[in-house]
């Protein structure tokens, strides 16, 4: 059944949802940091997807073999379900689930969630294609957003399915690793206020692991995250009306080991002023400054379960490869 690809969580969807306080908050602290959800303009989302098939970068390939080996069994657990993605991208991964649950059901409803409109919309019309049983739409917005909506039953566009399916979010990649223990938690509490006793919750966390494979992973010969870095600045000048000078700053990125996470810079080469007009910001720069971008947490896979279990989801079981590089949790609702 073919429907709308896309429903616009906010009517200004083509906005991250803020006037760019994040970003004036950001550059005007000590040490300097930026939200890395301004890595993904349409650029950023494709460097984004050439990062997935780089040598270096383990996680997407290592993930996509856990779920070739366990989907079915993952598809068998739940049952049909309604299946909610959070940060789709081109959905590549998707397919090993939707092929596990088309072998066990064709009601299925498949929810993907994105803040790219043109990855998600174009991977929509071909999942329609590809599942034609499957009732897909995409939803175009911010987490924040997708949770909320899923959470009220009384707003405009009310997914939640008649037929009485579970839920399952999934949410893979890894991408939790990119919020802060704080943000996690409550994340955490977003899904768990989204899902009603028994639903599920399939969570794909990046391991701890030799700190060489970590900055390999985030320093690639090819130089695509160095690339992926620097284009949130062309992004904050064509958003804000800035005049960043890309050349002006290199990429870099570290292994905080304390901390088990990546930290992704971007270094400041020359002493000069930033603008941003649209944001009404002109800040100065100094050789030598950085400019966090992003954490990549690393996570242990006791732990993981103890702060789900804290939000009420409760650990059904745990997947990961022969060199426990990656996991995959799948969790129920209580
Ligand atoms: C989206 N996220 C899980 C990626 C990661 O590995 O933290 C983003 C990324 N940044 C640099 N390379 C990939």
């Amino acid at each position: 059944m073919l429907t709308q690809p896309l429903i616009f969580l906010d009517n200004q969807y083509h906005e991250l949802n803020n006037d760019g306080e994040d970003v004036i908050q950001g550059l005007t602290q000590t040490p300097k940091s930026l939200p890395p959800k301004y890595f993904y303009d349409e650029r950023g989302s494709q460097l984004f997807e050439q990062i997935c098939q780089l040598p270096e970068y383990y996680p997407t390939r290592t993930e996509a073999w856990i779920l070739s080996q366990y989907a079915d069994e993952i598809a068998q657990m739940t049952g049909s379900c309604e299946l909610v993605e959070l940060g789709s991208g081109s959905s590549t991964k998707t397919r090993l689930l939707l092929d596990s649950y088309q072998k066990i059901a064709d009601d299925c409803r498949y929810l993907p969630i994105d803040i790219s409109g043109g990855i998600l919309k174009t991977s929509v019309l071909q999942l329609q294609q590809q599942y034609p049983d499957f009732s897909i739409q995409g939803l175009l917005g911010t987490y924040e957003q997708a949770l909320a909506h899923l959470e009220s039953n009384s707003l405009r566009y009310s997914l939640r399915p008649a037929s009485g399916l579970s839920r399952m979010i999934f949410f893979l990649g890894s991408s939790m690793g990119n919020f802060t223990p704080q943000e996690s938690d409550l994340f955490l509490s977003q899904i768990a206020h989204a899902l009603k006793p028994g639903d599920y919750f399939l969570l794909g966390i990046d391991l701890q692991k030799p700190k060489e494979i970590l900055e390999a992973a985030y320093n690639d010969s090819q130089g695509v995250t160095a690339a992926f870095n620097l284009n949130m600045l062309s992004h904050l000048n064509w958003r804000f009306q800035g005049n960043f000078e890309l050349n002006f700053f290199t990429h870099q990125a570290i292994y905080n080991q304390a901390d088990a996470q990546i930290e992704m810079y971007l270094h400041c080469q020359e002493n000069h002023w930033v603008s941003l007009d649209i944001l009404n910001l002109k800040v100065s720069f100094q050789a030598g400054e950085s400019i966090l971008t992003e954490i990549s947490r690393k996570f242990d896979l006791a732990i993981i379960q103890k702060q789900l279990a804290a939000q009420g989801l409760k650990t059904l079981k745990t997947w990961t490869d022969p060199q426990q590089w990656f996991g995959l949790i799948l969790c129920q609702a209580q």
